[in-house]
This record gives structure tokens, sequence and C-alpha cells, in this order.
């Protein structure tokens, strides 16, 4: 039996040397005697990758992949694939050329080529369908989504789970098989399709997908899988794959893939492990504490929550509970787990019960004099090493830090709402905080399932202030010309889920007030203000919660309201502007080169350490469509 282990760091990649060696292994296999049969494996944590992104846009060296996995599933000797770890891409697509899977139980599999822009390209749309059958098989192309070793167990896509020593069953399962005719995943018929959940999962997933090219191009090739033979499929795949994989969109996503492993290596932090955090103390259990709650639980950590009556803390710890028993109720969540994350939660009053936290994170009222004497009592409540964490979107965290014994032990972690979903946490890196410090934030953060990108101080931090450059120009266009269905549409287009104007009326309009009413007597008289949105505000049209904000909302529908066009004429009048036509080109353009200007200046004043960053930001926190690369690739700044 020849055992091949592809180890080739950091993911076992499908790079040139890696197909050219698995492809020489094939052919040694079919030409010595000896060799009744092949066991695929890979070396650490992963079976394969998948193909080496880093040769995307350069000349492919022979054997290609599409090539190497004909080459396997034509053996005549059994080739049996023991799956390791994760088998993603042309990683299962190998897994599937073989004539035999057996998976470890922490075994991944699946086809995340459509988070890239493309589709397979080496037979996963013509084979996964002949294994899973069309819809499941549709539905993990289109959406990238991976299944863990017994879900690709039930749906076909591995013959077992190795309850043992994997590549022993592997290398049992190739003996059993060795003499007879192999079974090639490619010879198998297409099960029959139903049509109607085939159209409703398409619906979904293409609903989900606004603007991308690629889940759509994975459903039709998968769907046609059924109508025609492989080979016929297999050249279509391959076309589709080549033709968007030099697309602007894939070009944009593999930017986005790099940048979030680029953002991981933070200046000043080589070589510093983060701290050992077992136990969370949080303070404040609102939508936004509750929500941190939730990720802390889900990723293992014992979680402490402490609010200010008794009462609040039993209704923190109820709402905790309800955000668990929707989990439960979607089937994302089963009871038992449900009951193990309970266990670990402890509601308080008082905060000396945080006394043994590693770490406390304060989701209380963004306000300058409650989170300063918040920081001082946790000061003085936990232990002198333990970490104190703001979730401040606004404030200086470095005059919290100040109000600190400890300056050096404080750090922002800034989640977004709802905190159990949203991935991006802000890590706000303080004058003082110290580089162990910041180590764990991040490490915490990646823990939580969240994407961390280190902000340096400044209002607003990365985020906010490139949103805040984005409102501004937003409603210079509605005093030059244009209307907030107008500039809603325009990025609508481009490939936000949701326009500036809908967005400010989903989070509400009156914190942006306060702080425009705060920022009131330092405002330079010089710089242009609009008063649009003041003057919304005094009329009591807060936003959707409101029931009128930007636009009217009778029975829930975003309805475009004349007395906000009146007010927004009024205000051009006022400042005697002569409004003309903007096309949704010069509005996606403009608003594109306000947050670029924006990121410039952050880049500038190392507030970001590089624009990347703030394209995950962007896009992570803020809606910006991934396929366009976040608004510094979008400007050309990357
Ligand atoms: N090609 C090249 N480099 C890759 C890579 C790939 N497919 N996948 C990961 N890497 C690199 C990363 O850039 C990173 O490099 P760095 O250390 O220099 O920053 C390093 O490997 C480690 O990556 P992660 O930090 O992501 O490691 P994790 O252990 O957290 O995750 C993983 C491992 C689950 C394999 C994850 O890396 C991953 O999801 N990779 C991408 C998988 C993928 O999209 N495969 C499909 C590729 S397209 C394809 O196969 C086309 C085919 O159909 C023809």
């Amino acid at each position: 039996m020849l055992v091949v282990t592809v180890d080739n760091p950091p993911v076992n990649a499908a790079s040139a040397d890696m197909r050219q060696g698995l492809f020489a292994a094939i052919d040694h296999a079919a030409t010595a005697d000896e060799i009744i049969g092949v066991v695929i494996t890979g070396a650490g944590k992963t079976f394969v990758g998948g193909a080496d992104i880093r040769e995307f846009g350069k000349p492919m060296a022979e054997p290609l992949l599409p090539q190497l996995v004909n080459h396997i599933e034509a053996s005549e000797k059994p080739v049996v694939a023991a799956i390791n770890g994760a088998a993603l891409g042309g990683g299962l697509e190998i897994a599937l050329g073989c004539h035999h899977r057996i998976a470890a139980p922490v075994a991944k599999l699946g086809l995340p080529e459509v988070k890239l822009g493309i589709v397979p390209g080496a037979g996963g749309t013509q084979r996964l369908p002949r294994l899973a059958g069309v819809v499941a098989a549709a539905e993990m192309a289109a959406t990238g989504r991976m299944v863990g070793a017994e879900e690709a167990r039930a749906l076909g896509i591995v013959d077992a789970v190795a309850d043992g020593d994997l590549v022993a069953s592997a290398v049992a399962a190739a003996r059993d098989l060795a003499g007879r005719p192999p079974r090639r995943t490619g010879g198998l018929p297409v099960p029959a399709v139903d049509g109607e959940a085939f159209d409703r999962m398409a619906t979904k997933v293409l609903t989900c997908a606004r603007g991308q090219d690629a889940p759509g191009e994975a459903l039709r090739l998968i769907r046609s899988a059924a109508d025609r033979g492989l080979a016929e499929g297999l050249v279509d795949e391959r076309a589709t794959f080549i033709r968007l994989r030099d697309s602007e969109q894939a070009k944009a996503l593999r930017h986005v893939f790099f940048a979030e492993r680029a953002a991981a290596k933070v200046d000043g932090l080589e070589g510093i492990e983060p701290l050992w955090v077992a136990h969370i103390g949080i303070v404040g259990l609102g939508l936004m504490g509750s929500g941190i709650a939730i990720a802390a639980l889900d990723a293992g950590y014992a979680v402490t929550g402490v609010e200010t009556t008794a009462e609040a803390a039993a209704k923190g710890r109820e709402r905790i509970a309800g955000l668990l028993d929707r989990n439960v109720a979607s089937g994302r969540l089963d009871a038992a787990g449900r009951e193990k994350r309970l266990a670990r939660l402890t509601v308080s009053d008082r905060m000396e019960d945080l006394a043994e936290v590693d770490l406390v994170i304060e989701a209380v009222f963004d306000d300058l004099k409650v989170k300063t004497e918040l920081f001082k009592r946790l000061d003085a409540s936990v232990r002198p090493d333990a970490i104190l964490a703001t979730n401040t979107s606004y404030l200086d965290p470095d005059v919290l830090a100040a109000a600190t014994l400890r300056p050096e032990r404080v750090v922002g972690l800034h989640f977004f709402s709802p905190a159990n979903i949203m991935r991006l946490v802000e890590v706000v890196r303080c004058a003082k905080t110290a580089p162990d410090v910041l180590a764990t934030g991040l490490a915490v953060a990646k823990r939580l399932g969240k994407l961390p990108v280190v902000s340096g101080v400044t209002e607003g931090f990365i985020g906010n202030s490139i949103f805040s450059a984005y409102r501004r120009e937003a409603e210079f266009l509605l005093e030059d010309g244009a209307l907030p269905q107008e500039i809603d549409a325009a990025m609508e287009s481009y490939g936000f889920a949701m326009g500036p104007f809908a967005v400010f009326d989903l989070t509400g309009l009156e914190i942006a007030w306060a702080r425009r009413k705060r920022q009131a007597a330092t405002r330079d008289p010089n710089e242009r203000y609009v008063e649009i949105a003041d003057r919304l505000c005094e009329a009591g049209r807060f936003g959707q919660k409101a029931g009128r904000g930007w636009y009217a909302y009778p029975d829930g529908k975003r309805t475009v309201d004349r007395e906000v066009t009146a007010l927004i004429e009024a205000a051009r009048a006022k400042k005697a502007i002569v409004p003309r036509p903007i096309e949704a080109d010069e509005i996606v353009s403009r608003l594109l080169g306000a947050m670029a200007a924006e990121g410039d200046r952050l880049l500038a004043n190392r507030i970001a350490q590089r624009a990347s960053d703030i394209d995950l930001v962007m896009i992570n926190g803020y809606g910006f469509p991934a396929h366009k690369g976040g608004p510094m690739f979008a400007a050309g700044r990357t």
C-alpha cells in the first residue's frame, strides 16, 4: 500500500510542486506491482486547503488541478482519501476524485470558492452532486458552507467516519477494494433533482448573494450536471472558473482573504504571547452586553454579568437565556448546549463578584462620566492583573484608562450590534496599552469567532470615522440636489444591502444628533454643515423605531415622504443652493471618495496600520460589499 502524505505547510495547498508530487505518486502506484492501492492524507490539521490562491493571476504549471483529479480518478488501483482535517475547494475535489473517502471526526469539507468570487475549477460542481445530490451540493457550493464529518457522511460525501486510527482505517479500506473495479465518482449517475426544493434553495441563496456572480454560476453548473455528461460539465466548469478567476469581483475577494490574514499581524506584537483568559466579566447586560455574553459563552468562557440592580441582573440573565432559546429554536444549538452555557453564566448586582475574572468588558451607556466612574470602581474590584476593556464607540479610552491605576491593562474592544452575530471587533490600542494586553484582546476576540482589527485612538476609531465621512458626504449630496432615495438606490445597486439613509433610519438619528449638539460650540464656523438631519430630529423623525425618519414607515415599509423632500428643499433654499440632478455614478464616486480620503487620514495618523484593515472594518461592520474589496481597495489604495 502506498500512503501519500501531503505535507505543504501551512495548509497543504495544491501548489505546482504538490500537484506534481501527487501526480507522480499515482503514476508510481500504477507501475509498481507490489502496490495494491493508494491512501492520500494530509500532514497537520489540514487535508488539503484548496488550490494555492497565491498562484491565481500567474501562469499555471502542469499538471493543473483538474488533470490531477482526473488522473487520480482514472487509477486502476483503489485510491482512498483519509481526510484528516479541512478538505476545502481543490482539497475536496481531490477527495472526490478518490474512489473511497474516510473522514476523521474533526474533518471539515466544503467548496468555499464562491467566497473568493469563483466556482470550483477541478470537478467539484460535477462530482459533488453525484454523491450528495443536486440540491445539497448546490447549496454547499453556492454558499461556501462547510460540513462536518458526520454531515458529510449523512450526505454521502464520505463513506465512513473513522473512530480510531484514520490512516489505518483507510489502508484497510483500500485493501478491501483492491482488485475490484474502482468506484469512480465521475461515473456515477446524478440523482434525480427535486426541482421545487432546488428553486426554493436557489432563491434564498441568490437573495443573500446580491450583486455577486459566483453563487449563481455555481448553482447553474450543478443544476445542469443532471442534464449532461461529465465531460461536457467539466469543460463548462473550467471555462467559468477561469472567467470568474480573472474578474474584478474575484480580485476584490482575494484581497479580502489576504486582508483577513494580514490583520492578525500587528506591529509591535511579534513574539508576544497573549495572557490566559478563562473567565470574562461583562458590566451592563443590555442588548450589547447580552450579545457579548452569548459570544463568550459560545466560545466556552465562564461569564459573570454585572448590572446595577438585582432586578436588572435577573433581566439580563433572561435576555441571554432568550437569545439561547432562539438558537435552540433555529437548530443552531441543542438543549444540552443551552444548559452548558447557562451553567457557566453568573449574574449579579455586585462589582465584588468580578474579583476572580481575568478580563472585564464594560458595555454600559456611552457617557464619559458614567464610564469613568465605572472604571474607577472596576479598578478597585477586580484583580490587579485583570484586563479592563471598554466597548465605547466614541469616547476617548485614554481618558478611561487614566482613571485607573492600571492604564497599561486597559484596551478597547468595540463590538458591533448584535454582538453575538456581527463578526467585527475593533481592538483599540490605547496610548499605554501593554503589548501582551493588546495581544490578549486580539486572542479573545478571535476565540469569540470574531474578526479583530486593531485601531488607534481617534474619535469613532476606524469604522465610525469613515462612516462619519460617508454620512457627511451623503448630506452634502442632499444639499447639492440628490434625494435620500436616489442616494440609497445608487449605493444599493453598487452592492450595499442598504443605502446610507435607510441605515440612519434603522440605527436611529438621535445619537448622532446629540453628538452634533455637543460639538456645536467647537465647530469651525467655516466648515460646511448640513442642518437637514437636525430639522428631522426637531420634528421627532428619529428613524424607523419612531415610524418616521428620512423615510416614512407606514406598515413598517420604507416609503418616500414628501415632508422630508420639503425639508431638504427648504434647507437648500436657505443656503441659496440651486439643486442639480446628480447621476448614480457621481453619487457612488463621491461617497467612495469621501471614505477613501478619510481612510488616508487614518493611515497618515497611524490610526489604522494598513489600508486593508480599513477595508475589513467597513466590510464586516458597515455593510460595504465584500466583492468590491472595501473603500481603500475600490479607490486603488491597496
Ligand atoms: N492558498 C494559499 N495560501 C493559503 C490558502 C490557499 N488556499 N489557504 C490558506 N492560506 C495561507 C493563509 O494566507 C495564511 O498565510 P499567512 O500565514 O502567510 O498569513 C496561512 O495559509 C494560514 O491560513 P489561516 O490563517 O487561514 O489558517 P487557519 O488554520 O485558520 O485555517 C483553512 C486554515 C481553514 C484552510 C483556511 O486557511 C482557509 O479557509 N483557506 C482557504 C480555503 C479555500 O478557500 N480554498 C479554496 C481555494 S480555491 C480552489 O481550491 C479552486 C479549485 O476549485 C480549483
